[in-house]
């Protein structure tokens, strides 16, 4: 481990986030054994750490850094992800006859997308743990950010992507220095290469939620709603969800705002919303209660939805439930329509799965499970260009 804390970091320890067995923070950790789910970072509110001190912090993710789990600021690696623009869709919601439709834009991240933020903070971890080569599976945007990351820490990075993806995102990972696998298949079958990796190499393996720490980077999005909107939360937020970190990490934010005293106790904390695919359903499915043939998923325009198993999906349901959520499936035709539509009206281009927030919103208006008074934030999780060759 590098160094002593010199952050004031809140951090306490790992736990597991079914049965709540505590893990050190300061070893390098990847999932919980215990129950084979994922670990969470815990944190300690006896320290004060008042909100009108984020005046003085960095516009950046890092201003929470007291509520992330690096101890030495040395140790962060940062390209100045975080503190994305709320816009508004003004023209499309008027049109439609909706009070309030935000969008954060994640697309204004390096790389791209909001994966800067969960790399940014798991790139940090490794390189405080003594970590010298990292790997990933990856549906396309998680894999140039880690390459990103890595080439800014100096740690080696292997990124294992699905052959069909589109080729700029092969080729800004070969531009940040990574090596590159390609694997027929989605996701899924890349994790499979990427543990073999793992086990024959050493390397530290990144995959969604099977490591604790881009989750802590993904609840970033989650207190700079609330910082954001100031600290008033839409009634509704849409999330594109392929293994769901981002929608977990938003809700473990908004529980921590609540214990930190910076949201009331009985604050409206808004329902969440998990958007999927139609080609790619398995969390719908799931909380539908449908069971279904892996092998029957298959690639989505959105590469980011291709996700056939989500390891949080546990975690997912949790959040769907607690807040009153729903779901909700679009379809790649829609989701195209969706791109042009926000782009020619809002001048914002969006990415597929930023795109199918805006039609799944639309149907949910339409069953009359989101009122058309309601305050509504979607996340564009990221930027259209690197998806152009398949949507012009
Ligand atoms: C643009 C985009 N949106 C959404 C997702 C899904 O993210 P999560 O794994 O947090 O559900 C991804 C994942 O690759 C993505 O790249
Ligand atoms: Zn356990």
């Amino acid at each position: 481990m590098n160094a002593t804390a010199v952050l004031d970091s809140h951090v306490s320890h790992l736990t597991c986030s079914e049965c709540n067995t505590r893990y050190s923070i300061l070893e390098v950790q990847g999932y919980a054994l215990c129950c084979n789910k994922p670990l969470v970072v815990a944190y300690d509110y006896n320290n004060e750490f008042d909100k009108a001190s984020l005046l003085s912090q960095p516009n950046t993710m890092w201003r929470y850094a007291s509520m992330l789990p690096v101890l030495n600021s040395d140790n962060i690696v940062s390209l100045g992800e975080g503190m994305t623009e709320i816009l508004s869709l003004k023209n499309l919601r008027k049109e439609h006859g909706l009070s309030s439709v935000l969008v954060k834009d994640e697309g204004s991240n390096p790389t791209g997308s909001f994966k800067a933020r969960g790399l940014s903070m798991a790139i940090s971890k490794a390189k405080e743990l003594d970590i010298d080569h990292c790997v990933i599976p990856t549906a396309g945007n998680a894999g140039g950010a880690m390459s990103a990351y890595c080439a800014a820490a100096g740690i080696k990075a292997t990124v294992v992507m699905p052959s069909h993806t589109p080729l700029s995102f092969k080729q800004e990972c070969e531009l940040y220095g990574a090596e590159l696998l390609l694997v027929d298949g989605l996701i899924n079958k890349c994790a499979v290469v990427a543990s073999e990796i793992e086990m024959k190499k050493g390397a530290f393996n990144v995959s969604t939620l099977k490591e604790p720490y881009r989750l802590e980077g993904k609840k970033t999005m989650g207190y700079e709603i609330a910082e954001q909107l100031n600290w008033k939360l839409p009634d509704v937020i849409l999330y594109p969800t392929g293994g769901g970190t981002g929608l977990i990490g938003i809700w473990k934010a908004f529980h921590e705002m609540i214990s930190l005293g910076w949201l009331k106790p009985d604050v409206k904390l808004p329902r969440m919303v998990v958007v999927q695919a139609a080609n790619c359903s398995p969390v719908v499915d799931f909380l539908k209660g449908v069971e279904k043939d892996i092998a029957l998923y298959t690639e989505s325009i959105g590469n980011g939805l291709a996700v056939p198993v989500a390891f949080g999906q546990d975690m997912i349901a949790r959040v769907v439930a607690e807040s009153g959520g729903t779901t909700v499936t679009v379809t790649d035709e829609a989701m195209i329509n969706g791109v042009k539509e926000v782009a020619e009206s809002e001048g914002i281009l969006m990415a597929p799965e930023g795109a199918a927030l805006w039609k799944g919103l639309l149907r949910l208006i339409d069953q009359g499970e989101v009122s058309r008074d309601e305050k509504v934030l979607m996340i564009n999780t990221g930027g259209g260009y690197k998806y152009l060759e398949h949507l012009v």
